[in-house]
């Protein structure tokens, strides 16, 4: 038996990385999962090699920051999979610089992805659950924003920051409805994501200095998410949980 049986799942940013990660393990674990990417090419293969595995998958080539591609893929995903049961905001657009920095362009670009499009996943995923009477929303953001602040990136920060303020609002205003929101907070992990940004040397460096010694892998941020999406965290919410070896400890 599943930890998450017959439960049906859409993950954003589910083509790669740990979006790719979450949208196995939930599969394994008996959900029904809609990868929703703009990758088409690694979205459509992630589907395949979980129904390969026995699973049952489909992708969806959705654009965050589009609430038509948002309509199109709730709709196709309650036709052929059933009405969601859990939301993973997981989707990333990254970038380096400090606010001074960042053009205006990238910085839209940063907050419509990670801010915006958990915004338009919620907003889209809601009516069916609290149809249902139940949901569970889970958003990726990241130690950094709402945890910790570090000189770059500064658009990534407050956007990550704003999914908590986001979760929050959810969990407060429609917990008595059966729908519970909670924050998942990774550290470095290995992923494409954390070797795009030219992270991954700094980041080997940095994680010998944490309790676990080590940068994540992407099962253990996909370990979490299943916990928070299944019954077994039925009295948590509005929680933002650190997967970071230990980073953060204060
Ligand atoms: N990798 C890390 O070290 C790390 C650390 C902390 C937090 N995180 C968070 O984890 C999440 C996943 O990170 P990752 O490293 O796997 O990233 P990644 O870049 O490997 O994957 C992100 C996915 O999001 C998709 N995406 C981008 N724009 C989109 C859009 N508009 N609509 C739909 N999908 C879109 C990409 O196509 C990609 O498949 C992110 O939210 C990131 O901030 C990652």
């Amino acid at each position: 038996m599943g930890r998450i049986d017959n439960k049906v799942a859409i993950v954003t940013g589910g083509a790669q990385g740990l979006g790719r990660s979450i949208a196995e393990l939930f599969a394994a674990e008996g959900a029904a999962v809609l990868i929703a990417d703009i990758r088409d090419t690694e979205g459509e293969a992630t589907a395949a090699a979980i129904n390969a595995a026995g699973g049952r998958a489909i992708y969806q080539h959705l654009d965050v920051t589009d609430v038509a591609q948002w309509t199109a893929g709730v709709e196709r995903c309650n036709d052929e999979l059933g009405v969601p049961d859990v939301l993973v905001s997981n989707a990333l657009y990254w970038n380096m610089d400090n606010i001074l920095d960042i053009s205006v362009e990238n910085w839209n670009k940063v907050v419509d992805v990670i801010l915006n499009g958990t915004f338009h996943g919620i907003r889209a995923v809601l009516p069916g659950m609290l149809e249902k009477g139940a949901g569970s929303i889970v958003s990726v953001a990241s130690v950094i924003g709402p945890l910790v602040h570090v000189p770059f990136s500064g658009a990534y920060q407050p956007s990550k920051a704003g999914m908590v303020g986001l979760t929050r609002h959810v969990a407060a205003t429609w917990g008595h409805q059966g729908i519970r929101a909670n924050v998942v907070m990774p550290g470095p992990m290995y992923t494409d994501g954390l070797a795009q940004n030219q992270f991954t040397e700094g980041a080997e460096a940095i994680a010998q200095t944490f309790p676990l010694g080590r940068v994540g892998r992407p099962e253990e941020v996909a370990q979490a998410a299943l916990f928070l999406a299944s019954d077994e965290s039925s009295y948590m919410t509005g929680a933002a949980l650190p997967v970071d070896g230990g980073q953060f400890i204060v």
